[in-house]
This record gives C-alpha cells, sequence and structure tokens, in this order.
C-alpha cells in the first residue's frame, strides 16, 4: 500500500498540534500524524493489541466511536506512527484531556494506550510517541500527566525523560504522574 499524505485524511484533530520538533526526531521511514477516520484498515486494533486482549468491533462501530471522539474538541489527542513502506500502522498513544473544577480550574491529561506493534518495539517508537503526548499536554496547558501502568513498564517511562515518577504501587501497578 502507498503511503496517503496527511492532505488526503480525515484526522482526529489538526495535524498542526503535534510539535515540529517532535516530528523530526523520527526516522525518515517513519511519519506521525494524528488518528485518521480510515486506520481501522491500516491496523490501528492489532497495533493495541501488543497492550491488551483487542475485540475487534467492525470497521462501522470503529468509525462511529472516532466520530464520537472527535466531536469533543480539544480533549482526545491519538496519534500513530506510520510505517511508510506499508502505509500501516506501527505504534500509537492517546492523551485525553479532563478539565478540573479543582486545581484553580486547569486540565489534566490522561495518557492511555501507549502500544507499539511487536516486531517493531525497541526502535525508540514508544519513546517518540510518549514524547511527542507530553508536548500536545505542555501546549494544552495542562498541569500534570498522569497514567496507570503495570510495575515492569515504569523504567520505560522514566527514559521517556520529563519528570515521571511512579506513586501508589498496588497490586503490581502503579500511577505515574509527569509535569
Ligand atoms: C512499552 C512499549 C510501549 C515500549 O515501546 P518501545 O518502542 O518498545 O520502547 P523504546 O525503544 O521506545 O524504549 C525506550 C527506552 O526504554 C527502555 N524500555 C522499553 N520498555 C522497557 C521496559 N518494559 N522496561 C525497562 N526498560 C524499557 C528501552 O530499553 C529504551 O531504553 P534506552 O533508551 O536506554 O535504550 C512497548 O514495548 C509496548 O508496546 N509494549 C506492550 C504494550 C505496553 O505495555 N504498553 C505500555 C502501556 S503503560
Amino acid at each position: 500500500m502507498t503511503f496517503t499524505p496527511d492532505s488526503q485524511l480525515d484526522l482526529l484533530f489538526p495535524a498542526e498540534r503535534i510539535p515540529d520538533e517532535t516530528r523530526r526526531q523520527l526516522h525518515s521511514d517513519f511519519h506521525l500524524r494524528p488518528l485518521a477516520s480510515t486506520d481501522y484498515r491500516r491496523g490501528h486494533l492489532s497495533v493495541l493489541s501488543a497492550l491488551s486482549t483487542v475485540n475487534d468491533p467492525g470497521e462501522d462501530a470503529w468509525v462511529t466511536q472516532f466520530n464520537t471522539l472527535r466531536a469533543v474538541p480539544c480533549t482526545y489527542y491519538t496519534i500513530v506512527i506510520i510505517d511508510k513502506a506499508s502505509d500501516r500502522i506501527v505504534a500509537t498513544g492517546t492523551i485525553f484531556i479532563e478539565r478540573k473544577f479543582t486545581r484553580g480550574l486547569r486540565s489534566v491529561a490522561h495518557i492511555e494506550d501507549v502500544a507499539v506493534d511487536t516486531s517493531r518495539q525497541d526502535k525508540k517508537l514508544g519513546l517518540r510517541i510518549v514524547q511527542v503526548l507530553a508536548s500536545i499536554t505542555e501546549n494544552s496547558g495542562c498541569c500534570m500527566i498522569t497514567g496507570n501502568c503495570i510495575d515492569s513498564n515504569i523504567p520505560f517511562y522514566e527514559k521517556c525523560g520529563g519528570e515521571w515518577r511512579a506513586h501508589g504501587m498496588a497490586c503490581g501497578r502503579a500511577s505515574l504522574y509527569g509535569c
């Protein structure tokens, strides 16, 4: 499949929200962009299966979910890394923004569903996903980013830079906080 440029895609959020400097750090074999309405066909669920069991709801239901997320402005930011040679997704991750009545009415970003295709792990793609999500978070005026992960993944987040720290570990899971 030939690589599809952003201009031919229906994206979850404007690609300009992804800082250019973070995109430039990616190897030229890859392209980083927001999730697109046709990404069901590019293996989005297959990549997520590296993280947990995924029950495939079918393309129509997937697209309905995509449209539901996109209808909520400035809230859901799912990004993907595309292997240009195959036009397939090799990594993904999401932040969603929670607007608080506490914290002086500021917002908190939640990091979710970071996954790299099993055949592409250990090539710094996960690192890039987390760094880009963190930069979107900063530009969204959030006071912090938070998420949950299994204990064995804490070293991965610590290597992603920023000030990730584990907190409140229980039952083999940890909450992560970054500024
Ligand atoms: C965890 C995951 C996202 C990491 O992505 P990746 O592309 O394989 O990792 P990277 O190459 O970006 O790793 C960056 C650094 O973290 C380290 N690292 C990655 N995973 C690690 C782990 N579980 N434990 C310790 N270190 C880890 C790498 O060795 C690398 O270190 P280096 O800079 O010293 O070489 C990926 O392995 C994955 O999808 N796993 C299954 C799903 C999952 O657990 N997702 C996380 C949900 S919280």
